[in-house]
């Protein structure tokens, strides 16, 4: 059985890709420092799975740890989800997403290049595009100057991994991800957003539940058909099985190019009120929101040509958009 280390295991895709892998065979590793992440995730996976996965808390900020777990531990492949992802926060701690997001990536590969692991896969993620001038966007379209640190650890870390594979002997796929949402179907595992949420869902199922009063939609003047900002919203699930596909490609040495990359979405794009219009709907109630100003670094636009994951990855979305905003709301009442 191939042992694939997932970092950052615990996290929102990191936990649904652990239960797809243990679903697939795979033996997993997880490392997680549990800073954005609760310890309670490792047993409602095992709970989903039937299947404990070994668990280490380390920081991989801490590279005698991180060396420490690599000299005890046979790994066959690592999927690296582990790094901060607040987009704001990061304009404010620009040094704290460099160090987090690109210092442990760098222990990792050094890791790797030591102990002679081939097999990697990278959380990248659509905003290394910008507001692309052409959609839906193809891996072809290119990588704009990043508006944010978190948007820069992205297209760096990308860099770094291509660097790598040219000269060491490691294969390694990144997965640009549109904007993933939901829950397991079992609802035990879902999205945990600190405090008050930054991205779109847990804000709308926050506030029916009560907990935030009105969600703000950030703009109704963008060049749109109805004027909100549209995006490609995938189902965490299928986004989780974008990963075990991705990692098998590797594993059967079927991949093109030492460093690859795939944009993983739906190709649909959603505007806001048409997910507001979309959650009500799929869950038979209103929801209080009105219309604000824009969102300073906010596109216009994203959503995925699929065709490259499609074709090379042999993966599709098998999840609709009801299901996501279903699930996703069946995961937040389970919280109260
Ligand atoms: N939005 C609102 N109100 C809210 C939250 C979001 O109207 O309270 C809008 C945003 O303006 C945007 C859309 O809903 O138009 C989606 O916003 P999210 O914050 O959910 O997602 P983003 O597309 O802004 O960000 C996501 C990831 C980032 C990643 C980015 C790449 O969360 O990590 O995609 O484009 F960098």
């Amino acid at each position: 059985m191939k042992k694939i280390l997932v970092t950052g295991g615990l996290g929102f895709i990191g936990s649904h890709t652990v239960v797809e892998l243990q679903n697939t065979g795979f033996d997993v590793i997880i490392i997680d420092n549990l800073s954005n992440s609760k310890m309670e995730v490792l047993d409602n996976i095992e709970q989903i799975t039937s299947k404990k996965a070994a668990f280490f808390n380390i920081d991989l900020r801490n590279k005698k740890e991180v060396k420490h777990f690599f000299n005890t531990n046979t790994i066959d492949g690592i999927i690296h989800f582990a790094a901060s992802k607040a987009v704001g926060e990061s304009v404010e701690k620009p040094l704290d997403y460099y160090e987090n997001n690109i210092g442990t990536l760098v222990y990792i590969l050094q890791e790797m290049r030591d102990h002679k692991i081939d097999h990697f896969i990278f959380s990248s993620s659509c905003t290394v595009y910008g507001q692309a001038a052409e959609l839906p966007i193809t891996e072809k379209s290119p990588v704009k100057p990043a508006i944010s640190p978190y948007g820069n650890t992205k297209q760096i870390g990308e860099e770094i991994i291509r660097d790598t594979c040219k000269v060491h002997n490691m294969n390694a796929i990144a997965l640009r991800y549109f904007n993933p949402i939901g829950a397991h179907d079992s609802i035990k595992i879902g999205e945990l957003p600190l405090g008050v949420p930054q991205n779109l869902i847990p804000y709308i199922t926050q506030t029916a539940a009560g907990i935030r009063e009105q969600l703000s939609v950030f703009g109704n003047d963008y060049d749109t058909p109805d004027g909100t900002a549209i995006r490609d919203y995938i189902h965490v699930v299928d986004l989780a099985k974008a990963h075990t596909a991705a990692l098998q490609r590797l594993l059967s040495n079927e991949n093109k190019e030492k460093f690859e990359y795939f944009n993983v979405g739906t190709g649909k794009g959603s505007s806001v009120l048409e997910i507001i219009n979309a959650f009500e709907h799929a869950n038979n109630l209103k929801l209080n929101y009105k219309i604000t100003t824009r969102r300073e670094g906010d596109v216009t636009a994203a959503y995925a040509d699929t065709n490259k994951v499609a074709n090379e990855l042999n993966w599709k979305t098998e999840k609709t958009l009801e299901e996501a905003l279903k699930s996703a709301w069946e995961w937040q009442k389970s919280l109260i």
